[in-house]
């Protein structure tokens, strides 16, 4: 299989609402850390939509993760933009693990949620800082892209191509 050119729409849109949502999460995260304090303590917790937007918002995360390897196995991604080597491999690792946490995040909160499994509750809350690391990483490593390199990176998740 050649590689494509570029993302396609479908690629960028997923990775941007994927943003836009994971963004979500860390922002109201109150609802559902405040109901899971409650069910730990045995009391009803009550219906707060935020707690709902926190579940439906993160099994979307989880779909769109699987779409969009999906789509790369299908369809591939544009070669890498190195500058050096050690720079693709940071870059491809960085990249793994962030769909790694878009699986193990939804799913960690899901068994801890449905299944009460407070284990789960503490993976959960371990891997929420190892993924908003890996995201400042990515951040930084595209704005280095963007500012220092100048090689056109950030365009390729801005406009489709190929
Ligand atoms: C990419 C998806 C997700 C992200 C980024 C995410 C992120 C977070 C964050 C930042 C917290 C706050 C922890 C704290 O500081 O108190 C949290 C708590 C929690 N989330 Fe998620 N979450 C995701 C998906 C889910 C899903 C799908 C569920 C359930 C079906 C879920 C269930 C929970 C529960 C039960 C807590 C409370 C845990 C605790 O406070 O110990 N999460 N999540
Ligand atoms: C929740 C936050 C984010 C996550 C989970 C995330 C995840 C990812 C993943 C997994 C890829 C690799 C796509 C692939 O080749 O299959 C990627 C690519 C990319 N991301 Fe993000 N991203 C996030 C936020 C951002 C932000 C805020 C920016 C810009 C400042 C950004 C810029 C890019 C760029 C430019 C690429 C393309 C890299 C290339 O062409 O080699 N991302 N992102």
């Amino acid at each position: 299989m050649t590689a494509p050119t570029g993302y396609s729409r479908t690629q960028i849109a997923l990775h941007w609402v994927a943003f836009g949502l994971i963004a979500a999460q860390y922002l109201f995260k109150d609802a559902i850390s405040n109901a899971w304090d409650q069910i730990k303590l045995g009391v009803e917790a009550g219906f707060d939509p935020l707690v709902l937007a926190h579940v439906a918002g993160g099994a979307l995360v989880l779909l769109f993760a699987l779409w969009r390897l999906a789509l790369r196995a299908r369809r591939g991604v544009p070669v890498a933009i190195e500058s050096t080597r050690i720079q693709g491999i940071l870059a491809k690792l960085t990249h793994v693990g962030l769909y790694a946490l878009m699986i193990l995040m939804p799913v960690s909160g899901a068994v801890a949620w449905f299944g009460g499994v407070q284990l789960a509750a503490q993976g959960h809350n371990i891997m929420k800082v190892i993924l908003l690391a890996l995201i400042a990483l990515h951040i930084v490593g595209a704005l280095y892209h963007q500012f220092v390199l100048r090689d056109g990176t950030l365009a390729r998740m801005r406009r489709a191509q190929g």
